[in-house]
């Protein structure tokens, strides 16, 4: 079989540390790639007033298949002390280039799974009717829409006359908000296209029906945000004909955040719009070990890009020995292989983090819950390169 190209997007902070690590855990499993380097994140904000230059956006569109580590963002003030002198007044506008990366491609499919790994001493335990511990296994798959949505960047602070004039339309704002100064109102939309909500809906059955899961839960609030969240779990409903054998459930975001440290282990597959699904992803990733744990996917038509869920940590960025954990990056990773259909690499490379994990011999400082400093790893805590080689010792 003909080498696979991979876009390598490390980013900024720890991006840069996992995902070279996570690279050596795909050698290891026999994964024969080309690995082109792709420039991403704040550095090049800085030095060329833009974080997703034109060059990666090309490595993207020719090669289709990316691993992206993280990248730091900082609020209005600092992108603009940040920028490089001669760029400067130039009306340059920082934007979050992953954000733009998902837009771009319409990388609409996110998918971050939540699976326990026995033995995890982060694991979710409750105390059960008897009194004892209870330690439920959690595998859940959260679907959230990624380009629409309360993320989709329609918005203003006072805004301009036709859409005030547009708004005034409804009785409600009519009602509430006319009241109001127009400079002092802000607006974010939620906006929900039925072909995006039905791309989910559907990815997220087919992940069910693929995978075995008995149910898929809509986790929106359609009692009151009608329009959108409604239009969500109507076309569930339709959707859910084609799926005989699947049930679909559906919750409200804010029943589903209590519930989730209730029952987790009662959900499979659940499907949310881009902020309940980032919110609920969070939440079940909290249930298995938290961000050192946290994979996504984000998959388009064409281009699919793989990313741990969390970010740059810039504390933790410059220490000589790295001490982040990397298996988020690894899993994140796993989810690529499966995605291009090396699903036996993934199998393994996720059998092999399962044994380190359970074993428990070999654990980054988050998972021994230390703060992060320095010396936990002269503390009995392993580095970033150590759970790497851990993870590669099993894969032998
Ligand atoms: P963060 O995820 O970078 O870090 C939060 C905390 O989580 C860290 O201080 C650390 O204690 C822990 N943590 C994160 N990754 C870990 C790992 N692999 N192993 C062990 N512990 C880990 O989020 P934060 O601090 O809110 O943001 C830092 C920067 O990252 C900001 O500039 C933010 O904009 C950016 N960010 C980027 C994301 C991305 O690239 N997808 C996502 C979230 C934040
Ligand atoms: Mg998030």
């Amino acid at each position: 079989m003909s080498k696979r190209t991979i876009v390598s997007m490390p980013g900024d902070g720890i991006g840069a540390t996992v995902l070279p690590e996570t690279i050596r855990v795909l050698d290891a499993a026999g994964f024969e790639a080309e690995y082109v380097h792709a420039d991403i994140g704040w550095e090049f904000w800085r030095s060329e007033g833009n974080p997703l230059p034109q060059r990666t956006i090309d490595l993207l569109a020719e090669h289709k298949i990316g691993l992206f580590g993280a990248i730091t963002s900082k609020p209005k003030s600092d992108a603009d002390a940040e920028l490089a002198p001669e760029l400067r007044d130039k009306g340059l506008v920082y934007y979050s280039p992953i954000v733009a990366m998902r837009q771009l491609f319409n990388l609409d499919i996110c998918a971050r799974p939540c699976q326990t790994f026995q033995g995890n001493s982060l694991n979710f335990i409750r105390r059960g009717a008897d009194g004892g511990v209870e330690e439920p296994k959690v595998d859940v798959v959260i679907f959230r829409q990624n380009t629409e949505g309360l993320y989709g960047g329609v918005e203003w602070t006072n805004p301009p006359d036709q859409v005030y004039d547009a708004l005034m339309t409804h009785a409600k704002f009519e009602q509430n908000f006319a009241d109001a100064p127009r400079e002092e109102l802000s607006v974010s939309t939620r906006i929900f296209t039925k072909a995006a909500t039905e791309r989910i809906l559907r990815a997220a059955f087919e992940h069910a029906k693929k995978f075995g899961y008995k149910s898929v839960t809509v986790c929106e609030k359609p009692n009151v945000i009608r329009e959108t969240s409604g239009m969500m779990l109507a076309l569930g409903k339709e959707i859910a004909k084609e799926y005989p054998g699947i049930s679909l459930w559906d919750t409200n975001i804010d029943a589903q955040m209590m519930w989730l440290t209730k029952n987790p282990e009662d959900y499979g597959v659940i499907v949310a719009g881009n902020m309940f699904g980032d919110i609920i992803s969070d939440g079940f990733a909290g249930l298995v070990g938290g961000l050192g744990f946290a994979c996504s996917a984000n998959i388009g038509d064409e281009v699919a890009v793989f990313e741990p869920t969390h970010g740059s940590a810039p504390k933790y960025a410059d220490y000589e020995t790295s001490i982040v954990n990397p298996i988020a990056m690894v899993l994140s990773a796993c989810m690529m292989l499966d995605h291009i259909g090396e699903t036996e690499k993934a199998r393994r490379i996720r059998r092999a983090i399962a044994d380190v994990v359970t074993e428990g011999n070999v654990k980054t400082y988050d998972m021994m819950k230390m703060r992060g400093q320095p010396n936990v790893v002269e503390q009995g805590a392993a580095s970033t390169a150590q759970m790497a080689d851990a993870i590669i010792e099993k894969l032998k």
